[in-house]
């Protein structure tokens, strides 16, 4: 991964406290059996620990950004410390007055790096540290542009709507109107998107499209093409909460959390560049890759040479997932098969993934199975 990417200011902070990619890509695409051992980028941490819920036998979870790690470790600690209501409250997603508390109660569970961290963060711990990271906070500010755009009612009637007539009817008008088509220019431009996230994120942006048009109308798709009850990442964006305990990341589900405390000791998480961490693992080691839009950042060059380390350390029957974000150019699984062989492409699977995507940003997602059969 190039310096520029790596050393980018956005990194100097937690940059995502949750994941912005449709859960279903773990578990309707990568689809982890009892068992298996998996490598998954941390981002949010939310995948690396909805995996555990699939009964893997370990996943070892890895991100450049400390940070990241952090949190994912903050999350591990709540998890085995706190009962669901006090994490509920701890996350920042009711009102708590007990945060400091609980943050107390936890910290001996941390390591050196995290507690000295979390310790220095002490408004994002009382404010509820899910809050933190600068792509929720921008999804924030997003939604609540977005919600004036539109109007407050009609936000409010889509999200207590129960059909799709009903939300289509609620916030269709609001979507056909020239304010809403005014904002979406500039809040999804490219300058407005460098200044949130960092300019290199877009280092190998394409130029062939308009990002801002697309990225609108599949805003505009998911408002009215998929149900509003299932739609837990835009009620975080636009409701800074989520609609109750079950319609949440997987992780963070009240039916989940008893399952996901036992499960947590088959937890590794670490701190580095993912080709770094590739290279130290043996041969036909793993059964499911979870690469994020990582190969976002990455040269073409750099991705085959990433797919190659995949390929040796790939279990016979393993699957791969990863995104592309809207703006950056897709880095083609074919260029990588027909460099290396031994993978397939699972393209109809991922474009019903991607079709069905609660979280607008990508132009794919991209799924295939390491065969390694040439
Ligand atoms: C690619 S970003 C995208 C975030 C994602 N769309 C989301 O909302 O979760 C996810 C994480 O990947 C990490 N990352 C990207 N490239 C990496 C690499 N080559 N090695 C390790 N971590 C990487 C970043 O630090 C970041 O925390």
């Amino acid at each position: 991964m190039s310096e520029a990417v790596r050393d980018a200011a956005f990194f100097d902070h937690v940059g995502y406290s949750t994941v912005w990619e449709d859960e279903r890509c773990i578990d309707e695409g990568l689809r982890p059996a009892p068992g298996e051992r998996v490598l998954s980028i941390t981002s949010g941490g939310d995948f690396s620990l909805q995996f555990l819920l699939a009964d893997v036998a370990s996943v070892l979870s890895v991100d450049f950004n400390p940070r990241q790690d952090f949190l994912l470790q903050l999350k591990v600690a709540a998890l085995a410390e706190l009962s669901h209501d006090e994490l509920w409250g701890f996350c920042g997603l009711e009102s708590c007055g007990e945060r400091g508390g609980l943050y107390a109660r936890l910290r001996p569970r941390l390591a050196a790096g995290p507690r000295e961290y979390w310790d220095r963060r002490e408004r994002a711990i009382r404010r509820g540290f899910l809050f933190d990271g600068k792509q929720d906070r921008f999804l924030h500010r997003a939604g609540s542009l977005v919600t004036a755009a539109l109007g407050r009612r009609a936000v409010e009637r889509y999200f207590t709507s129960t059909t799709l007539a009903e939300q289509r009817a609620a916030i269709g008008p609001g979507l056909r109107g020239w304010r809403w088509r005014a904002l979406a220019r500039v809040l999804f431009s490219r300058a407005v998107f460098n200044r949130a996230f960092d300019r290199a994120h877009f280092r190998y942006a394409t130029r062939e499209h308009h990002p801002a048009t697309l990225l609108r109308e599949q805003v505009e798709g998911v408002f009215l093409d998929l149900p509003a009850v299932e739609n837990y990442p835009y009620h975080w964006a636009f409701r800074r909460g989520f609609r109750d305990r079950e319609h949440c990341p997987a992780w963070l589900r009240a039916s989940a959390h008893p399952t996901l405390r036992d499960r947590l000791g088959r937890l590794t998480s670490t701190v580095g560049d993912l080709a770094e961490v590739l290279e130290e693992l043996p041969e036909d080691s793993v059964d499911c890759f979870h690469f994020s839009n990582a190969f976002d950042w990455v040269s073409l060059a750099q991705f085959v040479v990433l797919m190659s380390e995949v390929v040796r350390v790939a279990r016979p029957g393993a699957r791969l997932c990863y995104w592309t974000n809207l703006f950056n150019t897709h880095r083609e699984l074919d260029l990588a098969i027909g460099a290396l062989g031994g993978i397939r492409e699972e393209r109809d699977l991922a474009d019903g993934i991607h079709r069905a995507s609660r979280t607008p940003g990508y132009s794919s997602c991209t799924l295939g199975t390491i065969t390694k059969e040439w």
